[in-house]
């Protein structure tokens, strides 16, 4: 199991101890997960916040942070011969909990225990896995629909400043992310010629992450119905003249992620009408990273990208009148019906299940409530160390241009004639993982997957 240095966790939670300042602090790794039945599991996968700050990525352990009592103890049951037997020998729970510097390892049934005797405030993080959320419940004796109300948005927020900035061990491991996704990116392009599945590319693409010993960091999507934001089906046959959308990253054995998206011409070959909302996209995405820069907002970062956009769409003859209001009032969001980007790192949407609003947002920055921007799910200011991703896109979704059309909503900014005749055209959408750092920001992984225009039919061609 690779993990980073020992002292690497100890100054995480020494720093976790001193934001904290009184409390116990309570994290609970991950079990393997049935799918079938109990001893047929889905491939298992650490909680990311457990990983932080004890990087054992091992299932049935539990971990508390006394930081009243300056303690960090890890708790869980060594394997028996019988385990052994089906499973080979593997490192002991103390050589683990050494490597993380942790020496307090306990056996899983005095975690209870604990925690009931615990004389300072008891802080746990939002569950999301329902035996976590069962356990919990037994033990701190909460109803389960209490839970998420309950749990401790201190430990959130501490926990969310930390893992906020990306230290440089932690960047290198989204390089070596990036690198098996431009693998994956540039494999798929390679691949996406008339009568080939979508089936065909998935399989190969995911089975780059599995051929590095590596898990994907989200389901693949790759697809040539690209203004369904987030499809998982891969049924059909790609045929000369279809885009394909593939939306896809890896994650290394530590569990940290990459994700883009490259969206391009089945048979290597851009349409003249392809290439028109391409290059929207395009200019979008190159037009918005130089903006990310620490101290500015992202989510006026988004706002400008989608003003952007609109003037784009507005030179196609699909959108009309001033893009900057358009943009206010959400008129954009019929083609751009998400936000500009997330945060990324031990996961794929870092820290979503701490609550987006306490990811994404804080006291300065709050969400804005019309539909498009309100999935944005991040908005905050952008400090050095943030990893998020930039992802504009067009699409066009018929169910969505009907119910508009119908409503005659946005008539002054949106022309339905001409977006009528792109009923058929599907989505296009373009995504990089961006450092911030202290002069700007820069593309995660040391090359970019091709992106421009003559780059991704150059090599498609290749
Ligand atoms: N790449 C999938 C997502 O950002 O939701
Ligand atoms: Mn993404």
């Amino acid at each position: 199991m690779r993990m980073f240095s020992q002292e690497v966790y100890k100054a995480r939670r020494e720093k976790l101890k001193a934001a904290m300042k009184s409390g116990v602090c309570i994290f609970m790794g991950n079990n393997e997960a049935p799918m079938n039945y109990p001893d047929n599991c889905y491939q298992f996968r650490q909680d990311s916040t457990f990983l932080y700050f004890f990087g054992i990525a091992q299932a049935g352990l539990k971990a508390i942070i006394d930081v009243d009592n300056n303690r960090d103890i890890i708790f869980g049951d060594e394997l028996t011969v019988d385990d052994i037997v089906w499973m080979g020998e593997v490192a002991s729970i103390k050589e683990l909990a050494a490597r993380c510097c942790v020496v307090d390892v306990r056996p899983a049934a005095e975690f209870e225990k604990y925690v009931k005797a615990a004389k300072a405030e008891v802080h746990f993080l939002p569950p999301y896995r329902h035996d976590n959320m069962i356990f919990l419940s037994s033990v701190l004796d909460i109803p389960i629909p209490e839970l998420q109300k309950r749990s401790s948005l201190p430990l959130v927020k501490a926990v969310v400043a930390l893992r906020n900035v990306k230290e440089a061990c932690e960047i290198e491991e989204l390089k070596a992310a990036a690198e098996i996704g431009y693998e994956m990116h540039t494999t798929a392009m390679k691949m996406a010629n008339d009568g080939v599945s979508e089936h065909e590319i998935y399989g190969t693409i995911e089975g780059i992450s599995l051929k590095h010993g590596l898990l994907t960091s989200f389901h693949s999507i790759v697809s040539k119905n690209g203004q369904i934001l987030h499809n998982h089906t891969h049924e059909n046959i790609l045929h000369t003249g279809d885009l394909l959308l593939n939306d896809s990253g890896a994650q290394t054995d530590m569990g940290y992620a990459s994700d883009n998206t490259r969206t391009f011409p089945v048979g290597g070959k851009f349409s003249q009408r392809q290439k028109d909302v391409y290059q929207i996209v395009l200019n979008t995405i190159n037009g918005s990273i130089p903006m990310m820069k620490p101290g500015e907002t992202y989510q006026s970062i988004h706002l400008k990208a989608c003003e952007i956009l609109a003037e784009g769409l507005k030179g196609l003859g699909l959108m009309k009148g001033d893009m900057k209001e358009a943009v206010q009032l959400g008129a954009h969001a019929m083609f751009m019906p998400h936000g500009l980007g997330h945060m990324m790192g031990l996961d794929v949407h870092d820290m979503e299940d701490l609550g987006q609003i306490n990811v994404g947002y804080d006291e300065e920055v709050q969400p804005i409530k019309i539909f498009g921007v309100a999935s944005l799910r991040m908005g905050k200011r952008l400090q050095v160390g943030n990893v998020l991703t930039n992802e504009p896109g067009i699409y066009f979704v018929p169910q969505l241009i009907d119910i508009w059309e119908r409503e005659h909503k946005f008539e002054q900014f949106i022309n339905y004639a001409e977006v009528d005749k792109y009923r058929d055209f599907g989505g296009i959408r373009l995504e990089d993982d961006i450092l911030i750092t202290p002069t700007g920001s820069r593309i995660v992984g040391d090359r970019r997957i091709p992106i421009e225009i003559k780059d991704v039919e150059e090599y498609m061609n290749m």
